[in-house]
């Protein structure tokens, strides 16, 4: 079984929640959300119209990258930004030079979500050097090299070790707290996939019916994960479950197993993360059995970020999003929330 480098959010300090005014940032605080380092040693952000905004994103393959895309396109306008994209389509050094290339244009503002932890930290520091102030989505660095509130802004994203929680509480319920179970884990080296994991494996570990009897890398993308499933398939013919670390290896895996002659939601039962309309629909046709949402839109909540930043606000380290949860019983009733 393939081990990954977990590492809990080191920079969440459990203190008093000091609720901002505001509804989008209000409403996108936690329980256990921390008030921001002093923030003075953090570049300032001027406060004008319009912003020059760099995002820079990781790759375009898969419905959850073009929400999130698309949440920065349609906030542009509506914020007063200027936003120059680029995309790294999957590669960690190119998304670092693409964002050396926003630095030397001098954005005023940069916001991206870095693809993997430790690769993407230290153009955190860089962007901090060169007086441009950084705003983290989705995904967070390693916290020991660069640290929210003393070398960025915030992080605003998702709980991913609850998301794993909330997968694997649902798989214990569905199986009875029996199960061989293929993990089938994103990209090696992203908080998402680290993070994921680790909640994941947390409550498995907690249920002696339950083991992971696989867990290996399909990349967050579809076919990724129909191969690396279609593999494990051959060497595991007694799997019993899948845990999929998002919607689109999911679908892969639904794939592999009708190839193999299997019925995805009666011999085998899946769980994943996403929530997005591909999952929905697999849920609603019986062949997916949950999908705990991990909400991609990011773009208002980042230009609210912004702009109490720009006034001098103080911003809280972790801007954390909560996200819905689907399964047969209620999937029907949001498909609204499909992207
Ligand atoms: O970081 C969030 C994850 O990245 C989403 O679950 C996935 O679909 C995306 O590629």
């Amino acid at each position: 079984m393939a081990s990954l480098n977990t590492q809990s959010r080191a920079h969440v300090r459990k203190q008093q929640i000091r609720p901002l005014a505001g509804s989008l940032l209000a409403l996108a605080i936690g329980f256990g959300v921390a008030t921001a380092h002093a923030d003075d040693a953090l570049p300032k952000l001027p406060n004008k119209t319009p912003l020059k905004v760099g995002f820079a994103q990781t790759e375009s393959n898969n419905p959850w990258r073009l929400a999130e895309t698309k949440s920065f396109k349609d906030v542009a306008a509506k914020c007063g930004w200027q936003v120059v994209m680029t995309d790294a389509n999957g590669s960690n050094s190119k998304q670092v030079s693409d964002i050396q290339s926003m630095i030397a244009q001098h954005v005023d503002l940069l916001v991206f979500p870095p693809r993997e932890e430790k690769p993407l930290a230290p153009i955190v520091l860089q962007a901090k050097k060169a007086g441009i102030p950084v705003i983290l989505v989705d995904r967070d660095v390693d916290q020991s090299v660069a640290k929210a509130g003393r070398d960025y802004i915030t992080f605003i994203g998702s709980d991913f070790i609850d998301q794993g929680h909330r997968a694997a509480d649902w798989l214990v319920k569905a199986t009875g707290g029996k199960a061989k179970i293929i993990e089938l884990e994103g990209t090696t080296g992203a908080s998402a996939a680290n993070d994921r994991k680790k909640g994941f494996d947390e409550v498995i570990a907690k249920n002696p019916g339950m083991s992971i009897i696989a867990s290996q890398s399909g990349d967050f993308a579809r076919d990724k994960g129909r191969q690396v499933m279609e593999t494990l398939l051959q060497a595991h013919p007694d799997v019993t479950a899948v845990y999929a670390h998002n919607d689109e290896m999911a679908l892969g895996a639904i794939a592999a197993i009708k190839a193999a002659g299997k019925q995805p939601g009666k011999d085998i039962q899946i769980v994943t993360i996403d929530g997005t309309k591909g999952g929905m629909d697999a849920i609603a046709a019986g062949e997916l059995g949950a999908s705990v949402q991990s909400s991609p839109f990011f773009g208002p909540l980042a230009c609210d970020v912004a702009q109490r930043y720009a006034k001098g606000e103080k911003i809280p380290t972790w801007v954390k999003v909560s996200d819905r949860f689907y399964d047969k019983s209620n999937v029907q009733q949001n498909t609204q929330y499909g992207y």
